[in-house]
């Protein structure tokens, strides 16, 4: 076992609580962040003479050895061997740290020992943490990008495709697919500008904090920081090594996007099933039934929906881990990556999955349509008709719900009633009702910014794909400075 504490100890640690404490099952995946950190360390050390030119050249040559052959599959990251059930650990070595460090002085010897100066384990994995979760936040942005530019080119494609808008689910007003899509439009908006508040607030840079109150040598940290392509460094070494709010508040964003998705998810399968039948899934993204031959399910959608879950749980274990820690660093934050990288993963895959799916999905538009027709969607369009006849608001939803009674009894609609009949009922109406409440024009009428008129949606697209046009995170980024992401 190859313990980087080894020194105060007399007695071995037992097997089990050492399989318990390890990390390399899990940290594993923090391998890259590791030698990146650590090579910026040295550079660091060089620069202010704490370790001679010749020093950091060996370690970073060494470092980048190991990546090459990690990278190569000569070297093989420990997985699982630990003998504990279910618990995942490196066998010989107790996390990632320990890994890279152990193998460095296998390969340049003594001076590998010297990597350590100035730097604890606490600020190290407060690094690599933040490092592997800043890029999960570039990649998630990207992700959502993509998803927001089908979905700007399905409500492109679908302007005038009518149907029904629901309120507790019952059919309320007629509305266009565009319109509906440009909801969710704006939701996964609000989620990639979720994604630049969370990179502006972690993108400062813990390294240099040690184990909690800093070191006695005269570290630049400011050049780590700029090294690592970070704002800038934090500025409280126990808060460094202890603040888990920026991997809480990406849990919570990644959650909101679960949540999206999961209704999106919800309305589809609602629009997929045999009484609806708005939408077609393609065959790839559907599966069959062992049993009944005509099924075609929507597996996917339900199962996007049904990872949302676990998402959530990754932020209410993090949450709840955090809660009753003392400053500073405590061995529970261990526990803050197994769930949160699971839920980077779900996150992930949902969204390309998600996405995948959106993009080869049919409409029925015919079937929208009458679906919009029947429902009497138009009444609230009928009520307004009479409002311009000058009869008050209050009294002409009066009438119209006697009319959709009339209707309703009578197994009919309101534009399929006679002149007679109408006036029956109010003596307001005339032939114009008919173009009135005809399904293009209470869709069309609705100008209001925001609403699904086509001329209203029209400027609204014009400022989505304004929105687009402009890069994703890691590209403005990247044209800012010329860190490492
Ligand atoms: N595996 C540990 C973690 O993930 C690394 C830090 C260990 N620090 C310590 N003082 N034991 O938190």
């Amino acid at each position: 076992m190859a313990q980087l504490w080894g020194g105060r100890f007399v007695g071995g640690t037992d097997k089990l609580a050492f399989a318990f404490n390890a990390s390399i099952g899990f940290d594993r995946r923090l391998f890259y962040q590791d030698i990146e950190g650590s090579i910026a360390h040295v550079t660091m050390l060089a620069k202010q003479g704490i370790l001679t030119e010749a020093e950091k050249e060996d370690i970073v040559r060494g470092l980048d050895g190991i990546r090459g052959d990690v990278d190569a599959g000569r070297l093989k990251i420990p997985e699982s061997d630990s003998g504990l059930e279910g618990m995942p650990s490196g066998g010989e070595y107790e996390d990632i740290h320990s890994f890279v460090e152990a193998n460095l002085i296998d390969r340049i010897g003594d001076t590998g020992k010297k990597l350590h100066t100035g730097r604890s384990r606490n600020d190290q994995v407060a690094l690599d943490m933040r490092l592997y979760t800043r890029k999960k936040v570039l990649e998630t942005d990207a992700l959502l990008k993509e998803l927001l530019t089908v979905l700007l080119r399905a409500m492109e494609e679908n302007l005038e495709t009518c149907m029904p808008g629901f309120t507790h689910l019952q059919k309320a007003q007629p509305t266009t697919l565009a319109h509906y899509y440009g909801a969710y439009f704006e939701m996964f908006k609000r989620d990639r500008q979720r994604m630049a508040d969370i990179y502006g607030r972690m993108n400062y840079c813990p390294l240099g904090a040690g184990a909690l109150a800093g070191t006695t040598y005269p570290l630049d940290r400011e050049y780590t920081a700029s090294l690592l392509g970070f704002s800038g460094p934090t500025l409280n070494s126990m808060d460094s090594v202890s603040d888990r709010d920026y991997l809480i508040e990406f849990l919570a964003a990644l959650s909101t996007v679960m949540m999206h998705l999961s209704r999106f998810c919800e309305e589809i399968i609602i629009w997929n099933s045999n009484e609806y039948q708005f939408v077609e899934m393609d065959d790839a993204y559907s599966t069959g039934s062992s049993i009944m031959p005509q099924k075609k399910n929507p597996d996917i959608a339900e199962l996007v929906r049904g990872k949302t879950g676990r998402v959530y749980g990754a932020l209410f274990s993090l949450l709840t881990t955090m809660k009753g820690l003392p400053l500073a660093y405590n061995k529970d934050m261990q526990e803050d990556k197994e769930m949160a990288f699971d839920a980077m993963d779900t996150a992930e895959n949902c969204l390309v999955l998600f996405t995948g799916m959106l993009r080869t999905m049919k409409y029925r538009k015919e079937r929208m349509a009458a679906s919009a027709m029947n429902g009497f969607t138009n009444a609230t369009d009928a009520a307004d008709y009479l409002v311009g006849k000058g009869v008050p608001f209050r009294d002409a939803h009066g009438i119209v719900g006697r009319l959709v009674l009339y209707c309703v009894e009578r197994n009919t609609s309101i534009e399929k009633l006679t002149l007679e009949e109408l006036r029956n009922i109010s003596d307001r109406f005339d032939e114009d009702l008919y173009d009135a409440v005809s399904l293009k024009a209470c869709v069309e009428k609705r100008l209001t910014l925001g609403a699904p008129g086509s001329e209203a949606m029209k400027a609204v697209l014009d400022i989505h794909r304004r929105y687009l046009a402009e890069g994703t995170l890691a590209e403005s980024r990247a044209l800012g400075q010329n860190g490492i992401q």
